[in-house]
This record gives structure tokens, C-alpha cells and sequence, in this order.
């Protein structure tokens, strides 16, 4: 369906689909694709402003059965299927506050965290993000129809995810700022559906404990304080219920430090399960020539998501794994 029509080079609006969009390109807004999807359903007018019923008529009327045997979300067959890959191939597109986002180092995409989201909840189901950043993943809570609650250490993030909130008009949830290690303990035990986890960079101590002294160890010191920090999301997420940690490798005087088996091993002493792992690379990590022209130095460009879930103790494996057709 691709048109090579260069006038619609010039056509902007703003996308409808936030989570399952045109799976082709990150531009929407010059996606020949998407726009003549839009035209058959007469959307392709740039509505004057933000608003949640008309610019996402796909997540409110989905035109086909949940599975009745679904107790995990509310996604289709074929969108469980695909999201099972253990790569997200696709590129996310610059949406919801983009500009103001993309001040803070670490951003995500609202579309990236949530596919996470609407695999790992139903609507209504409450979520919980302990290093929120700029929200992203309260934002894409609402726009999914979801509940969420998040911390952040950082007052200037928290006031930007609310600016982005009214300026799109994308309904609040709750942000809280201040330190996770104390706000976590306010959740109540078994009260959440799905733990979202975007850490901090292990090697910036000042980051994630503002108020001690540096450690001489950074990365043994951050599993300790990420340790803490799962005993108490263990403690939040009702039972089977999942959590997802994005998990990044470190590169330090002269050596690769592969940190994500640390992430596993410090989930399974909170009393998380390993259930899979999805890779993301982020296509917009500048690119540094770091030992060029003398030694390999990686650009590190990908994080392992870890998917984890609450066990029970004393539980073997999750009775619903098995495929019942
Ligand atoms: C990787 S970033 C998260 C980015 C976020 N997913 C987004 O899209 O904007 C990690 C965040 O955790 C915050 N943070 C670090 N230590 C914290 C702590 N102890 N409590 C709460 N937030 C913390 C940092 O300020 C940073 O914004």
C-alpha cells in the first residue's frame, strides 16, 4: 500500500493508534501507510485538540473477543503472539510530549513501555513505576485505560510529566516525588498489577542514593539498593502477577561488564520467577567513536528487558504454561 505521492510528504496529524501502530516507520506523519488507513476511516483531519475518546478509537473499541480463557490481558491472538518474540523489531514513534522528554538522558517511548503494558494488564489494572523519569510509563498507563502510580527522585521530571499532561490533555496519574527507597514501602502489600522497572545507571551513585557518601564499589552498592527496591515491589504485586526490569550492560576500563545476569539473580533472592527476556535497541543512541582507530569499544544500543513473575513460595512452575488448544 505504499504511495510514493510526495504531497503527502507534507500532510500532518496527529496519530490514533499509540500502541498498535503502523509497524513500518516511526513517522506517521509522512506514512503513506497510515494516512491511507486513516482517510478509509475518515481520520486523517488534525483534530483541534488533544482528546483521549477521539484520538484513540482502537483501544476503546476493539472489534474482536478477548479470549474468555484470558485472565492476563486483553489483547488479540495475534497481537499475543507477536508480542511473544523476544525482540521488538519495531521503531517507536516521537509522540506525547516527545520534545519535553527527550530532555532527560533516559526517555522512553509511551509506545515501547506500553506494549509492556497492555500485554501485562487489563484495563483498570494498576501499574507501578519506582524510577518514572518524565512518566512515560504513566502516560502510556493512560492512555490504555490503566491505573498507575510513580516515584521519581528528580522534582524537574515530575513537573515535566505534568506539563505534558495538560498540554496533550492526557489524564494525570499519580506521580509522587522523592527517594523510592522510602516511597515504596507506602504501597500496599499485594495491591498491584504490573511492576515496571527503567533503573538508574549503576555507576551514578549520586543519582540513586543523593544523600550517601560514595560507595568504593558503585555496582555492588546499586544490587544492594536494587535489592531493596524489589523486596518491596515483590511485596506490592499481587500474586503471578509480572514485573518487567530493562537492563543495560556496562563498559569499564577496558571491559564488558555484563550486568543483566545480576538483575536475574538479585530478582530471584525477592522471590521472582525468570520468565523471558525481550531486547530493545534504541535506534536513537548517538553513536560515539569510542576506541576508533585502535581498540573494539561496543555502543552499548540495547537493553534486555527481564519479564519476571511473582511465585509463590513452595510453587514449581506457573500451572498456565503449558498450550491447551
Ligand atoms: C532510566 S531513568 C527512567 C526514565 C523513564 N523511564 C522515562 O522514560 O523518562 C531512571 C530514573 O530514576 C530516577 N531515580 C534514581 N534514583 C531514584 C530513587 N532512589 N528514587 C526514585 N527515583 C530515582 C532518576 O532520576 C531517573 O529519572
Amino acid at each position: 500500500m505504499r504511495n510514493d505521492d510526495p504531497s503527502l510528504e507534507t500532510v500532518s496529524f496527529h496519530c490514533r493508534s499509540p500502541i498498535y501502530m503502523c509497524a513500518t516507520c516511526t513517522h506517521a506523519e509522512k506514512c503513506a501507510d497510515l494516512l491511507n488507513i486513516l482517510r478509509m476511516f475518515k481520520l486523517d483531519e488534525k483534530p483541534p485538540e488533544f482528546d483521549l475518546l477521539t484520538n484513540f478509537p482502537f483501544l476503546k473499541e476493539r472489534s474482536f473477543e478477548v479470549d474468555p480463557r484470558n485472565k492476563l490481558n486483553e489483547v488479540s491472538s495475534g497481537e499475543w503472539l507477536q508480542f511473544t518474540r523476544t525482540v521488538f523489531s519495531q521503531k517507536f514513534p516521537k509522540f506525547f510530549g516527545h520534545d519535553l522528554r527527550r530532555k532527560h538522558p533516559e526517555y522512553k517511548s509511551p509506545h515501547l513501555l506500553g506494549q509492556l503494558i497492555a500485554f501485562f494488564t487489563k484495563r483498570q489494572d494498576l501499574v507501578l513505576d519506582p524510577f518514572a523519569g518524565t512518566g512515560t510509563s504513566l502516560i502510556a498507563a493512560s492512555l490504555l485505560g490503566r491505573e498507575a502510580v510513580g516515584f521519581e527522585i528528580e522534582r524537574s521530571w515530575v513537573d515535566i510529566y505534568y506539563h505534558i499532561c495538560r498540554k496533550h490533555r492526557i489524564p494525570r496519574q499519580k506521580l509522587v516525588s522523592g527517594n523510592c527507597s522510602e516511597l515504596l514501602h507506602s504501597v500496599p502489600p499485594d495491591s498491584v498489577d504490573f511492576v515496571l522497572i527503567d533503573p538508574p545507571n549503576p555507576m551514578n551513585p549520586e543519582e540513586w542514593a543523593p544523600n550517601s557518601a560514595p560507595p568504593s564499589k558503585p555496582v555492588d552498592a546499586f544490587f544492594d539498593f536494587m535489592l531493596g527496591a524489589l523486596n518491596c515491589c515483590h511485596s506490592a504485586l499481587k500474586e503471578h502477577k509480572h514485573m518487567a526490569v530493562f537492563t543495560r550492560n556496562l563498559y569499564q576500563n577496558g571491559q564488558y561488564i555484563f550486568l543483566t545476569p545480576y538483575f536475574a539473580s538479585i530478582a530471584a533472592e525477592a522471590g521472582f520467577l525468570l520468565k523471558g527476556e525481550k531486547i530493545w535497541e534504541n535506534s536513537a543512541e548517538k553513536l560515539r567513536p569510542y576506541g576508533y582507530p585502535h581498540s573494539y569499544v561496543p555502543n552499548i544500543s540495547h537493553y534486555s528487558i527481564l519479564i519476571f513473575q511473582k511465585q509463590t513460595p513452595g510453587e514449581e512452575s506457573d500451572p498456565d504454561d503449558s498450550f491447551k488448544p
